[in-house]
């Protein structure tokens, strides 16, 4: 358990938000498509994504990691001895799914009790649809997942979900399908998978909503990637400036792929003064994002909800901060994350003293003054880090700490930076 203390004007420079979690999950899983060595600096160390890199050793890669910079050579994906645990990570067990749907072996995928519980039929029906042979418990909706590589058949699929899992998951499956292969999305999902795989190679075309994967003859050239900052991780500081009366603060290095900073944008809607800084462009746009204080207005937020899926829990303590009622539709993905984010939210705010009301798709929150509650993670990161900015406002004291591991080790020493801190055990 933590309690925080409310927090004064503070003004701040951060260079080292997380990196992201996306790309860095990414950029190891992709190292075993490569011939030669790929080179990844600033891999977001966390729980999830060292998970990933854990397993890519048991696949057989080979891994050079001086602490700075991580190399990974592999000569094919070779049958693991250990069963693959990706923890609590619904994107390493969903991409995993496609990158050794059609390989040789037997692979089993399991996670902590929060990702057993995860629907994983959204992934394994497609591929089963082109010659997967891939199982698991609920008729192949929950892991533990078997697989046994096999050849998978070329496709057309429409998904029905705009998921980047989903995609990717089948992206890669695409890459070792007997033809080439289009995936359709209803909403353009993050991007990372098409950008990064182009960067090394692979046939891959966007049109619109649909993308067309040649399948690799060879293997790819190796990644040479620092990863950016990750702007999910970023966005608490955004919303910590907004609600803070005076307080500016700088956030360095972020990815500013527009499929990621949706939420930035929604909170400039809301009237806070952000600005971008473009610093880098390789695989992705990368930059500096300048947050100040202003006060906050409602606001609807209906359309690219997979742009900001991630970032609602924190944009939500904003709505809790700003004048009117906001609300979110179509957002019914909330459900299946690492928690009911629909109803972890609602449920929070209200034992804070706020005005919510929950539908199945979404919710709405009346600003008003946040009072100090106590606030369980439900075993949620995105949960836990929203709550405690929350606490800037009027203290707080959140528990069910340890998953913020997952995806920012050093949250903590950021937020002493703005205010006090206790844990108690
Ligand atoms: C992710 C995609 C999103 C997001 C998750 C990371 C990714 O999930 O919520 O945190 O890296 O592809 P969905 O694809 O289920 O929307």
């Amino acid at each position: 358990m933590v309690t925080i203390a409310s927090a004064k004007s503070f003004s701040l420079e951060i260079a080292d938000i997380a990196p992201d979690k996306s790309i860095s999950h990414r950029s190891v899983m992709f190292a075993m498509l490569a011939s030669g060595t790929s080179k990844i600096e600033n891999f977001l160390r966390a729980e999830d994504t060292l998970n990933s890199l854990e397993i890519v050793k048991n696949l057989g890669a080979k891994v050079v990691d001086d602490g700075e910079v991580i190399q990974i050579s592999s000569e094919g994906i070779q049958e693991p001895f250990e069963i693959l645990d990706c923890g609590n990570s619904g994107t390493g067990m969903r991409l995993f799914c496609g990158l050794l749907s059609s390989a040789n072996g037997h692979f089993i995928l399991t996670g902590d009790k929060y990702l057993r519980c995860r629907p994983m039929k959204r992934v394994t029906q497609p591929l089963h649809d082109i010659g997967a042979v891939i199982d698991g418990r609920e008729d192949s909706n929950l892991a533990p997942l078997s697989i046994r590589g096999s050849s998978l058949k070329s496709f057309d699929y429409s998904s029905k979900i705009a998921s980047a899992q989903v995609k990717s998951c089948m992206i890669l499956a695409a890459l070792h399908a007997d033809g080439i292969c289009t995936y359709t999305e209803p909403e353009l999902s993050r991007d990372h998978t098409e950008r990064m795989l182009r960067g090394m190679g692979a046939g891959i075309k966007v049109d619109a909503l649909t993308t067309t994967i040649s399948p690799i003859k060879e293997l790819l050239s190796p990644l040479s990637i620092r990863v950016p900052a990750d702007p999910s991780s970023a966005f608490f500081f955004a919303v910590a400036t907004a609600i803070t009366p005076d307080a500016s603060i700088v956030l360095q290095g972020v990815t500013l792929n527009p499929t990621r900073i949706e939420a930035f944008k929604a909170l400039e809607r809301m009237g806070a003064d952000i600005r971008y800084e473009l610093t880098d462009d390789k695989y992705e746009p990368i930059g500096n994002i300048y947050v100040k204080y202003a006060p906050l207005k409602a606001i609807v937020v209906e359309d690219n909800i997979s742009w900001l899926i991630d970032e609602l829990p924190a944009l939500s303590i904003a709505f809790a901060c700003a004048e009117g009622t906001s609300t979110v539709k179509n957002a019914e993905e909330l459900r299946v994350k690492e928690s009911d984010r629909i109803t972890t939210v609602v449920e929070g705010l209200k034992a804070c003293g706020i005005v919510t009301t929950e539908y199945a798709d979404g919710y709405t929150v009346t600003g008003g003054t946040l009072k100090s509650a106590t606030i369980d993670s439900d075993g949620d990161h995105r949960i836990a880090m929203s709550f405690i900015i929350a606490g800037l406002k009027c203290g707080m004291q959140v528990s069910d700490l340890e998953c913020i591991n997952t995806s920012f080790p050093n949250f903590f020493e950021l937020i002493k930076k703005i205010t006090d801190i206790k844990f108690i055990l």
